[in-house]
């Protein structure tokens, strides 16, 4: 396969052009993707055909996969490795995870090795008038790092933010059971990118209950602070989705949300697979 890469002219991301993601990919070509994936963060690609097992096949390629409360609950029967995240009820049941990820933040960091990346397959996409629904926000924390005071940075280098999964308010709450299957985690304020040695900030409202040594209001606003330096304008990528696109984000050098402004009749439709990662350093 000969492979393009389009960047989308934010300060990340980018197509990648000449691949089929149903038909076997070589090592080259798998390399220049993963490459690609490294360098841009978000990469994705359009027009694709593929079932669940090339999915989950696709996902393996770069590492084990990694599992989630919600896989428990919304499965595809025949993949249990792919969550359901959509709007869709049959029989007056949720067929997958509804409004999925709202509000910013990074998949799992309440996890003690959060996954390496996460990749939605877009089956249905909502619409109106022919305008495409329910974008995908990225934010790139990178960006945000680079782009952070030298008196900032001196202040939060070396600190840890405490991360709970309790924190955050879900559409479904989860049991105390799943709660007690994440106790509270720290992880470094300030991430290095395990491939590209990029600085990444790692903090976000709701997960991130506190930083370590610090008193309690202090932190409070200094995650505020740090949680909307990241999505500022110059550091976001507004996916539009169409049918058939598959894209990837990697969780430590962007965060993302979903934009929820379509309601029933307008359905949306994505598989969701997860690669397993390393402990932030
Ligand atoms: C998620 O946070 O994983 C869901 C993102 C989306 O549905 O756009």
């Amino acid at each position: 396969m000969s492979i393009e890469i389009i960047p989308t002219g934010a300060a990340f991301g980018a197509e990648i052009r000449g691949v089929d993601l149903a038909r076997p990919i070589d090592d080259e070509t798998f390399a220049a993707i993963e490459h690609a994936y490294n360098d841009y963060a978000v990469i994705f690609f359009r027009d694709q055909h593929i079932t669940p097992p090339q999915q989950v096949a696709f996902t393996r390629r770069f590492g084990e996969i990694e599992f989630n409360i919600f896989g428990e609950r919304w499965s595809v029967p025949s993949s249990p490795e792919i969550i359901v995240v959509s709007n869709v009820t049959e029989d007056g049941r949720p067929i997958g995870v509804r409004r999925a990820g709202e509000n910013w933040h990074s998949d799992m960091c309440y996890a003690s090795r959060p996954p390496r990346g996460t990749m939605l397959y877009a089956l249905e996409i909502p619409e109106l008038f022919g305008l495409a629904l329910g974008d995908t926000e990225f934010a790139s924390t990178a960006a945000a790092w680079d782009a952070l005071p030298e008196r900032m940075r001196r202040h939060i280098d070396g600190r840890r933010a405490v991360f709970d999964f309790a924190g955050r308010k879900r559409a479904f709450p989860p049991t105390q059971a799943e709660i007690d299957r994440y106790p509270p985690v720290t992880h470094p304020i300030v991430r290095t990118h395990p491939v590209t040695g990029r600085k990444c900030l790692y903090v976000m409202r709701d997960d991130c209950t506190g930083i370590e040594g610090m008193e309690g209001r202090e932190a409070e606003t200094l995650i505020d602070a740090l949680a909307d330096h990241i999505v500022k304008p110059a550091f976001v990528y507004r996916h539009q989705w169409r049918v058939g696109d598959l894209l990837m984000w990697d969780n430590c050098t962007v965060q993302h949300r979903a934009i929820q402004d379509y309601d029933l009749p307008q359905r949306r439709l994505m598989h969701r697979t997860t690669t397993g990662g390393a402990v932030p350093l």
